[in-house]
């Protein structure tokens, strides 16, 4: 949630801050600005709407001489997204400026006490209560840096901040509390962002803050501080793998398109290294789970479209695995005091590594002793550092708001976890891991096809207001993923359901014109969805079916749409139908013209509760 990025060096400012708030977008985008130090004077330009509005407001003046500057693009927490409520903001002197992506949730205390002491708020965020409790701490600090670490050990709740003040010119301070922010290191430069992508064209050494840490930048020279009492922290620097090929759409039309077409590239990715052939066959390795004791009972916890990658690993951990497995929402599981056995272990899933719920989830299991997996695919994000094992995803900057390869390398980490818990409790099953080899080339054959039928799809039932997914096992994972991306990308109302609950109460809303995505993949449940899909029928529902061939057959169903993927074995099936899935949104959400990598109200990463 919200993107900043800041710069102190020899460049141009603007413009950079600019570029890289282009490359923060997907985290929020309801309104921007940028704050830099021009004439003597802190100039803050800002806009409600997308950046396009930033980047007419600065196009009317020229800003090329700052070299030091900040930039945020925003998604409201406090206040309506309109140009006052836009960040940066000032201290009440104008002499201060910060940007701040996260939520003091003291703020109205702080407030009322600054309220009392004289001062006015332009806007109703607490980004702007905090900037004036800087200035205020201003006045009885010994120095700029106290006064920030003062304000901000009085500050509750979660923040990344940023600011720049004129009485030091050229500097940049930071600081975080469980919300993300990095600094890049390059020559004679150094920047500070939200995510990566922000700073990839100039460098990819990175120095990962943590909570409570405090730095301090100046051009080339950086120094990390600790919050508590600004003694030095000693930090190492990292050098990132990512590359700017990877963050660009690379020719497709939208991120989201380029990243559902580039799974078979992250399925080779995420296989890479993890299975060796040995005499008796293929082997999994995961060296990484080699030091923990086969769990007695895993916990996995995620969110959104992590959690359904989880409820479709479920039934492979159990089955393949032997491992009994449980399932919880983050935000429910930080909430309800979970029993955690000894013996047992929590694996949270997150893409962003940063999800704030998902991340509390984490921090609970730990205090409770529990070991914690952290599948994950941001290197070096807060959850990747919290877990006591992590698990890469290895799916590359998932830049599309939606998401989509995160899920695919979520399932083959899973499902290889599935095969070498095997492993450990004396089970092979050498056909999946073959298939899994396989897949890669299979789907990049069918994907193509896939497309076009999606396209086809989209076409004749864009005018649906309402939507059933239907699913059994591992289908109802994705029966539910196939509805949160129709609705998030297309905004049409949509429902993933259980595929026998049907009768249970929701057949009531069937009628012709509330059609059914049926989930009717070749497996053991295969008779049972027909069933399901003949009920749904015979209600005057329309239905799509996505079936796969049996033995070089198309299964026998009289539904209005059949969509046909290619046969493999019923524990891979989820590696054909995902895709089919989101390219089914993909195509309605572009059909319907709507912003496919942008949806309305959402952000990528959510680092608030
Ligand atoms: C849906 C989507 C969200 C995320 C959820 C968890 O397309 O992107 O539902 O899956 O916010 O995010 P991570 O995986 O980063 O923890």
């Amino acid at each position: 949630m919200c993107g900043i990025i800041g710069y102190s060096g020899h460049r141009p400012a603007v413009p950079l801050l600019v570029e890289g708030l282009h490359r923060l977008e997907y985290r929020g985008y309801d309104s921007s600005g940028v704050a830099f130090e021009q004439a003597g004077r802190l100039q803050v330009v800002k806009a409600a709407g997308k950046l396009s509005a930033l980047e007419a407001k600065l196009e009317e003046n020229a800003y090329m001489l700052a070299t030091t500057g900040m930039g945020h693009t925003r998604w409201a927490t406090h206040g309506l997204p309109v140009e006052k409520n836009a960040h940066p903001h000032l201290s009440q002197d104008g002499r201060i400026a910060i940007v701040h992506n996260g939520i003091i949730e003291n703020f109205q205390e702080l407030k009322e006490e600054l309220l009392a002491k004289g001062h006015t708020f332009l806007s109703d965020t607490d980004t702007e209560v905090l900037a004036h409790l800087i200035g205020e701490e201003r006045k009885a600090a010994p120095s700029l840096r106290e006064a920030f670490a003062r304000a901000l050990r009085r500050a509750h709740g979660a923040y990344a901040v940023v600011m720049i003040a004129l009485e030091e010119p050229g500097v940049m301070y930071a600081a975080r509390m469980s919300a993300p922010l990095l600094m890049g290191v390059g020559v004679g430069e150094c920047f500070l962002a939200s995510d990566i992508p922000a700073f990839l064209p100039y460098t990819r050494d990175v120095v990962f803050l943590e909570d409570g840490e405090l730095a301090r930048i100046k051009g080339p020279k950086w120094e990390v501080l600790s919050l508590a009492d600004l003694s030095p922290v000693k930090k190492s620097v990292s050098h990132v793998p990512w590359d700017m090929q990877a963050a660009a759409k690379g020719g497709y039309k939208h991120f989201m398109l380029k990243e559902i077409m580039e799974q078979p590239r992250v399925i080779t990715d995420c296989l890479t290294g993890r299975v060796a052939e040995e005499k008796d066959g293929p082997r999994v390795l995961l060296h990484e789970l080699d030091a923990l004791p086969v769990p007695s009972r895993l916990h996995i916890v995620a969110c959104g479209t992590s959690y359904n990658a989880g409820l479709w690993g479920r039934q492979l951990l159990e089955g393949v695995g032997r491992i009994p497995t449980d399932l919880d929402i983050a935000s429910e599981f930080r909430y309800r005091d979970p029993m955690l056995l000894p013996g047992e272990v929590v694996m949270v899933i997150s893409q962003s590594g940063e999800t704030a719920d998902t991340l509390a989830a984490l921090r609970l299991a730990r205090e409770k002793g529990c070991k914690v997996i952290g599948l994950c695919n941001v290197v070096g994000s807060s959850i990747a550092r919290e877990a006591d094992v992590v698990l890469y995803t290895q799916a590359g900057p998932e830049i599309s708001v939606a998401s989509t390869k995160a899920m695919c390398s979520q399932m083959v980490l899973i499902a290889l976890m599935a095969l070498y818990y095997g492993q450990r409790n004396g089970v092979t099953d050498n056909a999946m891991l073959r298939g899994l080899l396989e897949l890669p080339e299979r789907l990049a054959a069918a994907l193509p096809s896939m497309q076009e039928r999606a396209a086809q799809l989209a076409l004749r039932f864009a005018s649906s207001r309402s939507f059933f997914y239907l699913g059994r096992g591992q289908c109802h994972a994705l029966a539910l993923e196939g509805a949160l991306k129709l609705k998030e990308l297309s905004y049409i109302h949509a429902e993933g359901y259980a595929a026998g609950e049907m009768k249970h109460g929701p057949i009531a809303l069937i009628d012709p014109q509330f059609p059914t995505f049926a989930l009717a993949l070749d497996d053991a449940l295969f008779a049972k969805v027909k069933s399901n899909i003949q009920e749904v029928l015979a209600r005057q529902g329309r239905v799509i079916a996505l079936v796969q061939e049996r033995e070089g057959r198309t299964p026998d169903l009289q539904v209005e749409e059949l969509w046909v993927l290619p046969a493999s074995l019923p524990a891979l099936s989820g590696f054909f139908a995902l895709p089919a899935l989101q390219l089914f949104s993909y195509q309605m959400a572009d059909y319907l013209g709507k912003d496919v990598d942008q949806p309305r109200n959402l952000a990528k990463s959510v680092t608030v509760e």
